[in-house]
């Protein structure tokens, strides 16, 4: 949720800017802006809408400078206009501000700098950040004693950036919203995420909450509030400049969708060992989940879902395990005591609502780990343990590849803590197996276009609605999360069972039901996609191969290839994945932007 950058080099900034920021908008994309810092001159230039805006507005005299920030927005205070665009300027055009976050305080501090005779131009929370900085310099107090001095003025969540005429450096901080700095050889960046400048460097700094840096182009130097040295070591990231562009896709949805297969490999890599000790976390020895009673998880929309898979695959194997939403979780927490391991699935590492949720249980016995994509995220950092998806970067809005590392990340964990919890237990072969068999179905399901002619078939409805039982429920929540997201038809997912308990009285003729048969307990969902059917609506199956009652049932049947019937709902998600995004195209909608949405979603 908005996106920060900085250069700092000697070459001018202005194209490496507008570069990373494009790289960043699917952390938002409501308004954009620089700001260039050449010696004595200022150069902001901003404007509502994406990126491409501010480079049409910017083309015929681009402002330059070798040091700048950069902004892109999702607006939380204020709506998307050129006025409540970053960077946010102090009354002499002294100062320049980017940021991130939630200014809780901001209308205190805003009503005293008035009372001093501040003018505001924004809506926005942020804006009061530059002038208390202006002020701290009128004051007398150095500029990075003066960024400082503003900073700890501040309540609330925030990744800040800021240059001051005359200042060679970009200055910057954290508190509950991400900033990382990139190292290169002959510049230094800042962002609030790696893909914004992966394509120049992939040596980063991480940084922690209350840390502040000065970044200059030869030099970055970390302090903690007070102006004491802080140390942290650089890091070298594994993902590569390739996997954060589109590769000749339309869009980073459909390219993640078909990245699954390679992603599923790279999660699944040197984790299962069938005849051996099961399931192989570097991390994690076998015995390492031994004091696990049951298990809470906590977690948003998307990994929700996979969440509530796990959730299902560790019930099977006789743990108890529940699955909460994050937001809830975190102001009504579930009791938890020494023998709960509290999982948040978390695809960014960054969701507020899921550090909140980490937070509520901080001081319990409780352990935490942190089931992410993203190494060196502040869920990965303040859990007690960390467990890595490995799905490579995802930069579509809508998460697809991260859904089914994360599915497959929590298989892997639930056989672990079965294993652990019973020393006579041998490891399940046929679902270890099964696990390393999905990467090929996904490929013989990537290369059919079945769920693209339904899409087209079916493009015309009222309604869209989504049910499965057992695993297919999780899937027919995260199928109807996914088609309303990206083409804003109305669409709802739901236990296939509950369906009768009242969402019928929505089902017409002028409505679609999509079925998620997993190879068990078929016969029930069956019944359900009868009762659809005298209602008038035409059923579309996504089915194993084998099922063939299901086949002659349906209105329309999209196939998967048989597989273990735990793991099936992964390759029906693939199906509907396909499905939505088939569905968004025919409506042209901006798939990897959809409305008011944003990746990272770092309020509460
Ligand atoms: C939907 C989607 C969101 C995220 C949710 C949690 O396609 O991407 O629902 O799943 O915001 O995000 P993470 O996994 O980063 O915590």
């Amino acid at each position: 949720m908005c996106g920060i950058t900085a250069y700092v080099g000697s070459d001018d900034a202005v194209d490496n800017l507008l570069t990373t920021l494009t790289n960043l908008e699917y952390r938002g994309y409501d308004s954009a802006g620089v700001a260039l810092l050449d010696g004595s001159d200022l150069d902001v230039r901003k404007r509502e809408g994406e990126t491409d805006r501010l480079k049409e507005a910017v083309s015929e005299h681009p402002p330059s400078g070798p040091i700048g920030i950069g902004h892109t927005r999702w607006s939380t205070h204020g709506p998307p206009s050129d006025a409540n665009a970053h960077p946010h300027t102090d009354c002499h055009g002294r100062v320049a501000v980017v940021h991130n976050g939630i200014i809780e305080n901001y209308e205190t501090l805003r009503d005293d700098l008035r009372a001093r005779g501040h003018e505001f131009t924004s809506d926005t929370d942020s804006e009061v950040v530059p002038h208390l900085i202006s002020e701290r310099l009128a004051a007398g107090s150095d500029p990075e004693t003066a960024f400082r001095e503003s900073i700890a003025q501040l309540e609330g969540s925030y990744a800040i950036a800021a240059v001051i005429r005359g200042e060679d450096a970009v200055f910057a901080t954290r508190s509950g919203s991400p900033l990382v700095v990139g190292l290169g050889e002959t510049a230094n960046y800042l962002a609030s995420d790696v893909p914004a400048f992966l394509e120049f460097t992939d040596r980063v700094i991480h940084l922690d909450d209350g840390d502040f840096a000065v970044v200059r182009p030869d030099d970055v130097r970390l302090t903690d509030v007070d102006g004491h040295a802080v140390h942290r070591a650089p890091d070298t990231v594994e993902w590569t400049d390739g996997d954060a562009d589109k590769s000749g896709y339309n869009h980073y949805m459909h390219k993640e969708i078909h990245e699954q297969p390679v992603a599923l490999r790279q999660t699944v890599r040197g984790r299962t060992d069938p005849t051996g000790d099961g399931v192989v976390f570097e991390e994690f020895p076998p015995g390492s989940f031994d004091d696990v009673r049951e298990v809470v998880f906590v977690a948003c929309g998307t990994s929700y879902h996979a969440a509530l898979y796990g959730q299902a695959m560790l019930r099977r194997r006789g743990v108890p395990a529940t699955a909460a939403l994050a937001s809830e979780f975190a102001t009504e927490p579930h009791p938890v005591d020494e023998g709960t391991l509290v999982v948040a699935v978390t695809q960014s590492g960054e969701t507020a609502d899921t550090l909140a949720a980490m937070r509520a249980v901080a001081d319990t016995p409780a352990r935490t780990l942190a089931v992410t994509n993203v190494v060196g995220s502040t869920a990965a950092r303040e859990a007690d343990d960390a467990l890595f998806i490995r799905a490579g970067p995802e930069i579509g809005v809508a998460a697809t590849k991260t859904f089914s590392s994360q599915v497959a990340t929590l298989g892997l964990l639930a056989e672990r803590l079965r294993l652990d919890n019973d020393p006579d237990a041998t490891p399940d072969e046929a679902f270890l197996d099964g696990l390393q068999a999905i990467p090929e179905a996904l490929e013989s399901i990537l290369g059919d276009h079945h769920a693209e002619r339904v899409a087209n078939a079916y493009g015309a409805k009222e309604s869209y609605f989504f049910i499965g039982r057992g695993v297919g429920f999780p899937v027919s929540l995260e199928g109807a999360l996914k088609f309303k997201e990206i083409t804003y038809e109305h669409a709802e997912g739901f236990a296939a069972g509950e369906l009768k308990h009242g969402p019928l009285a929505l089902v017409t003729d002028n409505s679609v039901v999509t079925a998620v048969f997993t190879g068990q307990n078929d016969e029930k969902t069956l019944h359900n996609v009868r009762e659809v059917q005298s209602r008038g609506a035409p059923v579309v199956a996504i089915a194993p191969e084998s099922a063939t009652e299901v086949r002659r049932a349906a209105d329309e049947t999209i196939e998967i290839p048989d597989a273990h019937p735990e793991l099936s709902g992964l390759l029906s998600n693939v199906v509907l994945q396909l499905f939505s995004y088939h569905a968004a195209e025919l409506r042209g909608r901006p798939i990897d932007k959809p409305r008011n949405l944003a990746k990272s979603v770092t309020v509460e």
